[in-house]
């Protein structure tokens, strides 16, 4: 657990947050905004625009290595109609980071075009890498970067200054001044970032979570959830999910004395094999036109 995760969120944090990043608007030329690729709405900054006023803009669907491959498909579609500039990417294995310079490039073609014509050929290209905690940063910073140092920053205890990274071509990566905060008013987009395992767990009710989880799964995902826990697809009818956890840790063996199930445990193994993948690639969101 990295110790993002478990900073509260007040309105000190957005302010000195605000302050930071305004400090570099003027050093910086484009901003690379890291979403979580199986949750790109609830893992987005909702002031990053206004924040960033509008700077030239590449969308990283990260972790696509865990997303529904046609989900990340049909996002990468929306946001090019959008006319938004997006990748999927995953900082594990690096897939897809081949392309974050050219895509930079291309957003910045204007801009580019017009260094050139002033002769300030072979500019140094500064972009801001946003996003909010625990999507994935240090690690693309640190796969560019080809380990400097990156990850040092990321040790408990240690405040994360803002650093300048070179990732070779003329590229210098900035990491995120200050702390992007998501959109945390809202109940779904908080219930999205703790299936994902985004937010802490001591902060929420983990049978409740596990149930919601288990009623989204059973809609959109029937089949990997019943091939998980040796589930009948009809056995899941019109169960509500705390009915769902009760069966799965039936299932499991998880009894307490008196056979009474122990959907506390349940939940516990319901939430960590979906945040390890172990369900498959799923996608908890999904853009309107391919819902
Ligand atoms: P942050 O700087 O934005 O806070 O995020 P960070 O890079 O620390 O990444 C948070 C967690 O997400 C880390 O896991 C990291 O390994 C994982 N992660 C980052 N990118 C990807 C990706 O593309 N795919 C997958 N599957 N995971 C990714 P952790 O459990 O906190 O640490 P560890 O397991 O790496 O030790």
């Amino acid at each position: 657990m990295s110790e993002a995760q478990t900073i509260q969120w007040f309105p000190g944090h957005m302010t000195r947050t605000k302050r930071q990043i305004e400090k570099y608007l003027g050093q910086i030329d484009a901003v690379a905004e890291l979403v979580d690729a199986r949750i790109p709405v609830s893992s987005r900054n909702p002031d990053l625009k206004k924040l960033t006023r509008n700077k030239p803009r590449v969308v990283l669907l990260n972790k696509s290595d865990m997303a529904d491959a046609a989900a990340t498909k049909a996002w990468l579609s929306a946001f090019q109609a959008a006319h938004t500039a997006a990748l999927a990417i995953d900082c594990k294995t690096g897939r897809g980071l081949s392309k974050f310079q050219p895509a930079v490039r291309e957003v910045l073609a204007p801009q580019i075009a017009s260094w050139q014509r002033k002769g300030m050929v072979g500019r140094t290209i500064r972009v801001m890498v946003v996003g909010i905690p625990n999507v994935g940063k240090s690690s693309f910073i640190n796969k560019l970067s080809r380990g400097n140092r990156a990850a040092v920053e990321d040790r408990p205890g240690v405040t994360r200054s803002n650093q300048w990274f070179p990732i070779g071509k003329g590229f210098d990566l900035l990491d995120t001044p200050g702390v992007l905060w998501p959109k945390f008013d809202d109940p779904v987009v908080g219930e999205h970032l703790a299936f994902t395992g985004a937010v802490k767990d001591t902060v929420v009710d983990t049978e409740h979570l596990a149930a919601r989880l288990l009623e989204f799964l059973a809609q959109r995902y029937s089949q990997p959830l019943c091939a998980r826990y040796k589930l009948e697809p009809a056995e899941l009818d019109g169960l509500a999910g705390w009915e769902m956890l009760e069966k799965i840790g039936q299932k499991r063996g998880m009894l307490m004395a008196g056979g009474v199930v122990n959907t506390e445990r349940a939940a516990a193994v319901v939430l960590d094999e979906f945040r390890a993948g172990k369900l498959g690639c799923l996608t908890l969101e999904w853009p309107e036109a391919a819902r």
